[in-house]
């Protein structure tokens, strides 16, 4: 039995959890800088490294208590180490080198792109990932920072076959929502407010699907291009208001509308992609996997006899949980990092995840 630490500072949330076993989550602290962050329309690298500071021995003593645990019952600490914000990840990088040091325990470095995939096998998961036919397992990340599909073959060989080529689909509802007045982040308000629209009242674009009748180059066919949605709602706006201000069923409909072209291209190309290289299974991770309308788009259009796991809300935005329990993949055949490991702000290409356990 090993209990891992996990620390998570890439963005602008501060977590702490500890996981038993690479599942079962014991605790999971996260504290939101969002209040912080609103002010300024989206999220400051410095201020969120100040906010990180602050805000790291709170949330690690809440998640050693929550627990039940103290730092001797700990075996290892797993921090993320990119991608992510530069001065965000130092902070809490060196905080779990200074614990891991402190306390004598092996220190693994996590990539945060893996571990929000991870984050959909947390709890309950272990019989998916050791089931063989759950694989190629096709993964759509989708958050604030990335857009990707990655495909993982039943020997943790990785494939990433689709990205977006400009802005993240979470930076598209976040822009959006900044522009119409809802404050930031846009996608939880964005999500609230579409229920109350209709979806189908405006025609937003949807790019690198050849639905303007143009053709998709070949190489385009499973990525992403959300920035010219973020541009033909800005034109939609200065159409229909004099002052830049949408408000009651226009500004609904407009938030529904806007809201589905970006989740229906999302859903689209991950379907199209999962029928391509026959997924067997499709998980949906990240912080825009909270939509709801993402969530229920992709399990209507889901083929038969694929599977959908779709990362638990509460594990979808930034959270240390997925840390710690990705991290005991690595524990398990002691592969810990230096204690001079650095941190990275983009994102390596991957070519494996250590958490496939078929043999
Ligand atoms: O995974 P995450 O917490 O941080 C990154 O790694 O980026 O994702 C944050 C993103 C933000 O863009 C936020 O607007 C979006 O996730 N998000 C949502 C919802 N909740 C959070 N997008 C759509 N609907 C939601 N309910
Ligand atoms: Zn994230």
């Amino acid at each position: 039995m090993s209990l891992i630490l996990g620390i998570e500072t890439s963005c602008d949330e501060t977590s702490a959890a500890v996981v038993r076993d690479g599942y079962q989550v014991l605790s999971n602290s996260v504290a939101s800088q969002i209040a912080k962050h609103a002010v300024h329309g989206g999220v400051v690298p410095e201020l969120a490294a100040r906010e990180h500071l602050v805000a790291l021995n709170p949330v690690l003593s809440d998640a050693l208590n929550d627990a039940g645990v103290t730092m001797r019952d700990i075996d290892a600490v797993a921090v993320t180490n990119g991608p992510g914000l530069m001065p965000a990840l130092l902070v809490g990088l060196n905080f779990a080198k200074g614990l891991a040091a402190s306390h004598k325990l092996p220190l693994i470095g996590i990539n945060h792109f893996i571990a929000h995939i991870y984050a959909a096998f947390l709890d309950d998961g272990a019989g998916r990932l050791e089931a063989p036919n759950s694989y190629p397992i096709l993964a759509l990340v989708v958050s604030g920072g990335h857009t990707s599909l990655l495909l993982i073959d039943d020997q943790g060989r990785a494939r990433l076959i689709g990205y977006t080529i400009d802005d993240a689909a979470g930076e598209a509802l976040d822009k959006a929502a900044k522009l119409l007045g809802l404050g930031y982040p846009g996608g939880p308000v964005m999500d609230k407010i579409a229920t109350l629209g209709d979806a189908r009242h405006f025609n937003f674009p949807r790019p690198l699907t050849g639905s303007a009748g143009k053709a998709v180059p070949d190489e385009h066919k499973f990525n992403f291009s959300f920035s010219g949605v973020k541009t033909s709602l800005l034109y939609h706006v200065a159409r229909l208001s004099d002052n830049g201000h949408l408000e009651g069923p226009l500004l609904n409909d407009t938030v529904a509308s806007y809201q589905e072209a970006v989740v229906d291209v999302l859903c689209r190309k991950t379907i199209a992609a999962a029928k391509e290289f026959r997924a067997a299974s499709i998980v949906v991770c990240g912080g825009v996997a909270c939509n709801s309308r993402l969530r229920t788009l992709i399990a209507e259009a889901i083929p038969k006899n694929t599977m959908l796991y779709l990362a638990q809300r509460k594990y979808c935005t930034d959270n240390a949980a997925m840390v710690a329990g990705l991290a005991w993949h690595f524990l398990k055949n002691n592969a810990v990092s230096d204690l001079g490991i650095d941190a990275f702000a983009r994102l390596p290409m991957i070519t494996q995840v250590p958490f496939v356990r078929i043999s």
